[in-house]
């Protein structure tokens, strides 16, 4: 998960570093960045980290500096961290604490920076341990004195935790699209299906007959869930932290409203203990993925058995399968075990970030540097996911003559049998269960299925049936008959269909 900055960047800037690797690791590309000191190990950095290097002698150990380093993930906040720093320049210059020039240098300095991040040219650290000192430290370097003024009224601990909030909600705005997507695949498949017959299931046994529009439509409700979760999140979490400088807040005057608004925040955090603290956004984010991710892989599992031989009741086309190197009839229905797969990664993740944050006291600690690869890699776990379900929504070909033709299997519709039997003979429900069972049984014995006893034989198990009944035992008048709200009924499938392609237009 973790990528380590490349070695050759951290030499370039930090010869300290360079001098120390051991022989032969800086070219093995395999393991870049991986030079763990051994207990015992008396490998030094020649120089603190000039960002906070003032009060140290010497220089950390290499193992100090290869466990503190985040700059290998937390690269992916550049974007974040220079707009967090331009809102909070522009604010220091409005209320006073930096003059206009400065705000200019400052502003000119961090697009430079920004283009050279963009372009592949800028000179990262490991040295500089993470993203707001690599910037930080090359802005100075870049336009001296004003660089260093930008660090006023906030702390690293307010700036992460500005920076983590705004990647977390670029991510669900992205995530929120791609769940629409897909709950707009599967309903118009759904209205595609509404009236196609399928087996539904209870205990992966033949229950009762329904439509496979209704089955897809079953989807679209938890991906709707899924999405009210992820602008919960996005709604809770959208506070700026930035201000609340190292945990106590500051004494300069800064204007948090205007950074808060700045960056699109609805207002500034209330207490700047929590705001330095508070990974709540990232954790209901991994909860809202985790239940993203086990949606995805249940339909997963359901394509996984739709296309497996015995059942053969979808097709997947050479998009979105695999062949085998040894037999040469397979396709293996791939994509949709690594949905199912991926499903680890993401629950792994929230675990590991609840893990992180048990017990932590107030407030910041350098625990939650470990906050982010679980989540940057859970976001994308879940995109690919998300990807790979929609493309075989689209894919697949259900084969309806086979599906109609399971439907009934298993007397599917014993219950339309018992039903019938409350119905028109007014039984109690319970006598009709057990005369049903009785017919089941019969039929199970003749090798049958229910409208394939005579109706004398219906008629020893309960003098009253008449021949009316049979016109209830076929998939379609089973499916017809779900008339209740939220039933199989195709009428109901295409209604609910229709609403959703509406809403989600
Ligand atoms: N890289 C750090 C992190 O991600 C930034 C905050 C460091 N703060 C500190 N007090 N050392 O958490």
């Amino acid at each position: 998960m973790s990528q380590k900055p490349d070695r050759r960047d951290a030499e370039r800037v930090a010869p300290g570093v360079a001098n120390l690797v051991a022989p032969g690791d800086a070219d093995s590309g395999a393991n870049p960045g991986t030079n763990p000191g051994t207990p015992g190990d008396a490998r030094r950095n020649v120089e603190a980290n000039q960002q906070w290097g003032g009060r140290f002698a010497a220089g950390p150990s290499v193992v100090m500096q290869e466990i503190n380093a985040s700059i290998g993930f937390d690269k992916k906040l550049w974007r974040q961290d220079i707009k967090g720093s331009l809102a909070h320049a522009a604010m220091l210059a409005k209320v006073g604490v930096i003059d206009a020039q400065d705000e200019q240098a400052i502003r000119h300095g961090l697009e430079a920076i920004a283009h050279e991040i963009a372009s592949g040219t800028f000179p990262f650290s490991e040295a500089l341990e993470d993203i707001h000192m690599n910037i930080e430290a090359r802005l100075a370097e870049r336009i001296g004195e004003a660089g260093k003024r930008l660090h006023t009224g906030r702390s690293r601990n307010d700036q992460v935790a500005t920076d983590f909030r705004l990647w977390v909600r670029e991510a669900i705005d992205g995530l929120a699209a791609q769940i629409t997507d897909l709950m707009w695949a599967l309903a118009e498949r759904a209205a595609q299906h509404a009236a196609d017959p399928m087996p539904g299931f209870t205990h992966l046994q033949n229950a009762q007959p329904v439509t496979f529009g209704h089955h897809l439509l079953a989807y679209v409700e938890m991906l709707e869930r899924d999405r009210g979760r992820l602008a919960d999140c996005r709604r809770r979490g959208n506070e700026c932290p930035l201000g609340s400088a190292a945990l106590a807040g500051t004494s300069f005057p800064l204007d948090r409203e205007a950074t808060a608004l700045a960056l699109g925040f609805d207002r500034p955090t209330a207490n700047s203990l929590d705001a330095v603290s508070d990974r709540d956004f990232a954790l209901e984010f991994l909860a809202a993925a985790a239940i993203g991710a086990v949606h995805l892989s249940r339909l997963a599992e359901e394509i996984v058995i739709w296309c497996s031989a015995p059942y053969r009741l979808i097709r997947l086309s050479d998009a979105f399968t695999t062949g085998s190197s040894i037999m040469p009839q397979k396709r293996n229905p791939d994509a949709a075990e690594l949905v199912r797969a991926k499903t680890g990664r993401v629950t792994g993740a929230l675990v590991g970030l609840l893990t992180v944050m048990k017990g932590l006291p107030l407030a910041y600690a350098k625990d939650m540097q470990e906050d982010k690869e679980g989540v940057f890699d859970a976001a994308e776990a879940w995109a690919l996911s998300l990807a790979a379900t929609a493309g075989m929504v689209r894919d697949m070909t259900p084969d309806t003559v086979r599906m109609r033709q399971f439907a009934g299997a298993g007397f599917a519709t014993a219950t339309d049998l018992a039903d019938w039997l409350v119905r028109v003979l007014k039984l109690p429900f319970r006598s009709a269960h057990h005369v049903t069972g009785r017919l089941v049984a019969l039929a199970e014995a003749k090798g049958v299925d229910l409208s394939g006893l005579t109706l004398a034989e219906m008629q020893a198990a309960e003098p009253g049936i008449t021949q009316d009944v049979f016109s209830v035992l076929t998939v379609e008048a089973s499916v017809a008959s779900r008339t209740s709200y939220g039933g199989t009924a195709p009428a109901n499938v295409a209604a609910q269909a229709a609403r959703w392609l509406k809403v989600l237009t």
